[in-house]
């Protein structure tokens, strides 16, 4: 059977592909960023996860505004990237775990999720950015299972059915009979808000209470509305619904996670940077 090793939560802000590709981790303005993923990497070097599900979303390169599913799972048997400005070079494809995805989606629909299944899928930042901050050594040593869910165009999922899909994604891999090791990935957040008279909004406070929400009462997002989020978060804040459902998919592995490592700074571009590592028991 599967087994699931963990999640991690990472922010995914386009500037970092940029530095990462620029060398400049060791810049003062960088170096409290990337200072959180050394020991995420230790852990991940004794974990081996064999295949990430990865919950992002997409920011218009493989839906745009005219097609936009709320929850649509990759079937592809590999995930190519593209140019997304900076004149930086396109990150290698990285290859899918089918088998798994078809575990998902079959399992997702039984349970009343309609999701979109895409046995094509271009990815973007959200999904290329954490596999470089995870393995920065440059091949990907996993393949993964990419989870979409909207969090560009209203109207949004409420954070109670994200967190209702992430539980039911986590039994569907629970429940997948191959001997392999299954991590969670949450790419996003936390507060930021890229437009309108609000742009650069940010929320310590809140990102902080959310981060310990995870450890002490993980449904505890799941009382505020959409737009509750949006208000205390900004309007890219909600990003962090990824980070809710990679915590909800943790719970078909028991009831508590342990807490590996985790990392706070602001700002980097215009959003709180955020990392966390969770061990399941
Ligand atoms: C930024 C953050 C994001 O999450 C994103 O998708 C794009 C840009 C930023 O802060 O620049
Ligand atoms: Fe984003």
């Amino acid at each position: 059977m599967a087994k699931i090793i963990g999640g991690i939560g990472t922010s995914h802000i386009p500037a970092i592909g940029k530095a990462i590709h620029e060398g400049l981790q060791a810049e003062p303005y960088w170096k409290p960023f990337f200072d959180g993923y050394p020991p995420v990497h230790d852990w991940l070097a004794t974990a081996r996860p064999d295949v990430v599900v990865l919950f992002y979303n997409d920011h218009g390169l493989n839906f745009f505004l005219d097609k936009m599913p709320t929850f649509a799972v990759g079937a592809a048997a590999q995930y190519a990237s593209a140019d997304e400005g900076w004149g930086i070079p396109a990150q290698p494809p990285v290859g899918g775990e089918p088998a798994l995805s078809w575990q998902l989606i079959n399992t997702l629909v039984e349970r009343e999720f309609d999701i979109v299944s895409c046995q094509e899928m271009l990815v973007d930042h959200a999904c290329t950015l954490p596999l470089k901050l995870l393995w920065p050594q440059g091949e990907w040593p996993v393949t993964i299972v990419p989870v979409c869910i909207n969090t560009v165009q209203f109207p949004l999922p409420k954070a109670s059915r994200v967190y209702a899909l992430g539980k039911a994604v986590g039994e569907a891999v629970a429940t997948w009979g191959e001997d392999r090791r299954v991590l969670f990935v949450a790419s996003g957040g936390l507060s930021h808000q890229l437009d309108g008279t609000r742009a650069g909004h940010i929320n310590k406070r809140f990102d902080l209470q959310f981060m310990d929400s995870l450890l002490t009462n993980p449904e505890w997002a799941t009382q505020f509305s959409v737009h509750e989020i949006v208000e205390k978060a900004g309007t890219q804040g909600v990003e962090l619904l990824m980070w809710l459902a990679m915590r909800a998919a943790l719970t078909a592995a028991g009831p508590s996670v342990r807490k590996v490592h985790a990392n706070y700074h602001l700002p980097i571009s215009n959003t709180a940077t955020a990392l966390m590592a969770l061990e399941t028991a």
